[in-house]
């Protein structure tokens, strides 16, 4: 898993994996500080911190790449990773890449989505799990999952993340099943 930040959808994939047999076998961040890597020592998972710094993108994703190949990974889940993968990276790992972001796409891609949803007055937000390619949030839909609106942005996002919980956590468990 590939994540930059909180971590609480890694940490959901990590807990939906291990109840269904599956085994998340490596934390990818590239943030250092990152609550995600917290979380890994927590759980029990194996992290390494690759940071981009001002090295060209290629060099970072190569050794992305061979850490994902040297920990057998079947599947590529980007948790909260907030950068775009070169094609050196998506082609080696195309339909097996996949990422949880949380507005209804094609609807509110890129940053901050929940709050520019809500502050647009949309009644209904949401949460989509794709399969990545070179796009920013593009990629072909496996699922999507409706929010209504609550009283708040706060109360929002929260439904909103448990609803990303939810869904990513199903969609991923129903594909590594498949892998087996
Ligand atoms: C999640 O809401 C995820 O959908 C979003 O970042 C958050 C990470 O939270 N990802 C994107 O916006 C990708 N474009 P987490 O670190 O607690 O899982």
């Amino acid at each position: 898993m590939l994540a930059s930040g909180n971590g609480s959808n890694f940490a959901a994939l990590v807990r939906a994996a291990r109840d269904a047999g599956h085994q998340a076998v490596l934390l990818i961040c590239d943030k250092p500080g990152a609550y995600c890597l917290e979380r890994a020592e927590r759980l029990g998972v194996p992290a390494r911190l690759i940071q981009y710094g001002g090295r060209p993108r290629a060099q970072a994703e190569a050794d992305i790449m061979a850490a994902l190949e040297d920990a057998g990974a079947d599947l590529v889940a980007l948790a909260g990773f907030m950068r775009l993968l070169g094609r050196p990276v998506i082609e080696r790992w195309r339909g097996r890449i996949l990422n949880v972001h949380p507005s209804l796409l094609p609807a509110w891609a890129g940053v901050d989505s929940i709050r520019r949803a809500y502050e647009a007055g949309d009644p209904v937000l949401g949460v989509t799990v794709h399969q990545v390619d070179e796009g920013m949030d593009t990629g072909p839909v496996l699922g999507q999952e409706r929010v209504g609106r609550a009283a708040t942005l706060a109360e929002t996002e929260s439904l909103i993340h448990q609803a990303e919980h939810r869904l990513y956590a199903r969609l991923v468990v129903e594909l590594l099943d498949e892998v087996d």
